[in-house]
C-alpha cells in the first residue's frame, strides 16, 4: 500500500509551515520517512531527507541560506533538488560534494499545501488536475490534524452513511419547539430513518479512484440522486460545508499507526464572510488545536472532552464538534490499526467494502506490475459532489446519468455525511 501511495502527488505539510524565503525548516514524518520541508532563498519548496549524508545529524537544526540548507555540524549544503553545493570541511569538498546528494523529493505549492511526489523518478506523474488546484486563499481553505490511527480507519468515516444519524445527532428534548427545529439528522434518528432508505445504486470503478451514486426516495413522490467520490488512494469528497461550497478530506500516512488529515473547504465563488468566520473562528467544523500543534484540543488523552451530562440529556455523544465525535470513534477500533478480521459487516457498510476493494485491488495489481491509471489521468480528478432531485418518470438509469454529468463544472454541493 505504501508503494501505491508513492505514485500518487499528496500534501506533505501545509504552505504555511515553511512561510516564506530562507524560513525556518519544518519536521515532516510521510509514509514512516522522517523528512525536512523547508524553502530556499526564491521561495521554492523542499522536501528533504531529515538527515545529512555526511554523518547523519538532524539536518531541523540547519541554516537556510542562500538557496540551500546548510547542515551546521560540519557545513555541508544541500539545494532544494537535494544537490550538494558546498563540501567545505575537507580539502576533497570541491570534488567529492558532486558525488553526494541527500535524497529530495520533488514539491510544488498548491491550494495552501505544499505537494510531494515520493515515488520513483521514472514513474513521477503530472500534477493532479483537481479543479481547486489554482485557487487562491479566498476560494481555498485548509486546516491539517493530527490523527493518532491509521490512515484508513479515517477514511471509512467518510462511506459511512448510516452513522451520521447517531453519532452526529444533538436532541435537547427538554427545549420547547426542541424536536421540531432539530437538525435534519434528528428527524431521521426520530422517524422517517432516511439512511435506511438510501439505497447504492452505483460504484463505479474509475481511474481517479471511485463515483458512488446513491438514491433517496422522499415522502413528496421524488428522488433524491446524489454522487459522490473516492479520489485515490486517500481523498474523499464527504464533509459539511456551506451552499456552493465543496469539501474535501485528505488523509496522509505519517506511519501505519498515524495520520494528517487535511480539511480542505473550496468554493467556485471566493467564500462569503459566514463560511470564512466559521471555518477559522467557528471551532465547530475545524476544531480548535493546541497551539504550536496540529493536535486537537479535545483528543484522546482527554477522552475527547466527553460530557455525560450533555450525552444523557442534549447530545446523543456528548461530544462537541462532529469531526471531533468521528476521531472518538475511528482512533481506536480494537486500537489505532483495526483488526478486520474481527468485523461483523452489514449492508449499511457497503461503501465502505466498495472503498477498501479499490484500493486493495489497485495494490495488488502493482505488485504484480501494472501500474495505476489515475495519476496520469490527471483531469479525471475534476470530478465533484452532485445532486439532483427528480419525479417519477424519469428512470433511475436516466437519472444516474444526469448526475454524472454535473460532477464536472459549478452545480450546488451536497452532503454526503457529517464529518
Ligand atoms: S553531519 Fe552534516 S555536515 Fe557533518
Ligand atoms: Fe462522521
Amino acid at each position: 500500500m505504501g508503494e501505491l501511495f508513492r505514485r500518487f502527488w499528496v500534501p506533505a505539510c501545509l504552505s504555511e509551515e515553511i512561510p516564506g524565503a530562507d524560513c525556518t525548516p519544518a519536521r515532516v514524518k510521510l509514509m514512516a520517512e522522517d523528512l525536512i520541508a523547508f524553502r530556499d532563498s526564491d521561495g521554492n519548496p523542499g522536501l528533504i531527507d531529515a538527515y545529512c549524508p555526511h554523518r547523519g545529524a538532524p539536518m531541523f537544526f540547519g541554516r537556510n541560506e542562500e538557496c540551500g540548507l546548510r547542515c551546521v555540524y560540519h557545513g555541508w549544503k544541500f539545494d532544494v533538488n537535494g544537490v550538494c553545493t558546498e563540501l567545505p570541511n575537507s580539502p576533497e569538498g570541491e570534488t567529492y560534494k558532486d558525488k553526494v546528494t541527500i535524497k529530495a523529493y520533488p514539491a510544488f505549492d498548491a491550494a495552501g499545501m505544499i505537494w510531494a511526489y515520493l515515488g520513483p523518478k521514472d514513474k513521477m506523474p503530472p500534477k493532479p488536475a483537481f479543479d481547486w488546484m489554482d485557487f487562491g486563499p479566498d476560494q481555498t481553505y485548509v486546516r491539517k490534524y493530527h490523527l493518532r490511527c491509521n490512515f484508513f480507519q479515517a477514511i471509512e468515516g467518510d462511506y459511512d452513511p448510516s452513522h451520521a444519524v447517531f453519532l452526529h445527532t444533538t436532541r435537547d428534548l427538554n427545549v420547547p419547539g426542541a424536536i421540531e427545529n432539530a437538525a435534519p439528522a434528528l428527524g431521521a434518528l426520530l422517524g422517517n430513518k432516511s439512511f435506511l432508505r438510501m439505497k447504492y445504486v452505483a460504484f463505479d470503478d474509475t481511474d481517479y479512484g471511485m463515483l458512488q451514486v446513491a438514491v433517496t426516495p422522499e415522502a413528496d413522490g421524488t428522488q433524491t440522486v446524489s454522487a459522490s467520490q473516492f479520489y485515490m488512494p486517500c481523498f474523499s469528497s464527504a464533509g459539511i460545508a456551506g451552499a456552493g461550497v465543496f469539501s474535501s478530506n485528505m488523509r496522509i500516512p505519517i506511519d501505519d499507526e498515524s495520520c494528517y488529515m487535511y480539511r480542505f473547504r473550496w468554493s467556485y465563488e471566493p467564500f462569503v464572510q459566514k463560511q470564512v468566520e466559521e471555518d477559522k473562528y467557528g471551532n465547530f467544523t475545524f476544531p480548535e488545536q493546541i497551539p504550536g500543534s496540529f493536535m486537537a484540543v479535545e483528543n484522546k488523552d482527554n477522552e475527547y472532552l466527553i460530557d455525560r451530562v450533555a450525552q444523557k440529556n442534549y447530545s446523543y455523544s456528548g461530544i462537541k464538534s462532529f469531526p471531533i465525535q468521528d476521531l472518538a470513534l475511528v482512533e481506536d477500533q480494537w486500537g489505532p490499526r483495526a483488526d478486520r478480521s474481527l468485523e461483523h459487516l452489514v449492508t449499511s457498510d457497503e461503501p465502505i467494502m466498495h472503498v477498501r476493494r479499490r484500493l486493495l485491488n489497485a495494490a495488488r495489481e502493482l505488485m504484480e506490475g501494472q501500474e495505476p491509471a489515475g495519476p496520469h489521468n490527471p483531469e479525471g480528478f475534476r470530478v465533484h459532489t452532485a445532486r439532483l432531485s427528480i419525479a417519477g418518470d424519469l428512470s433511475t438509469a436516466e437519472a444516474i446519468e444526469q448526475v454524472k454529468k454535473q460532477t464536472l463544472g459549478p452545480v450546488s454541493p451536497i452532503k454526503v455525511h457529517a464529518s
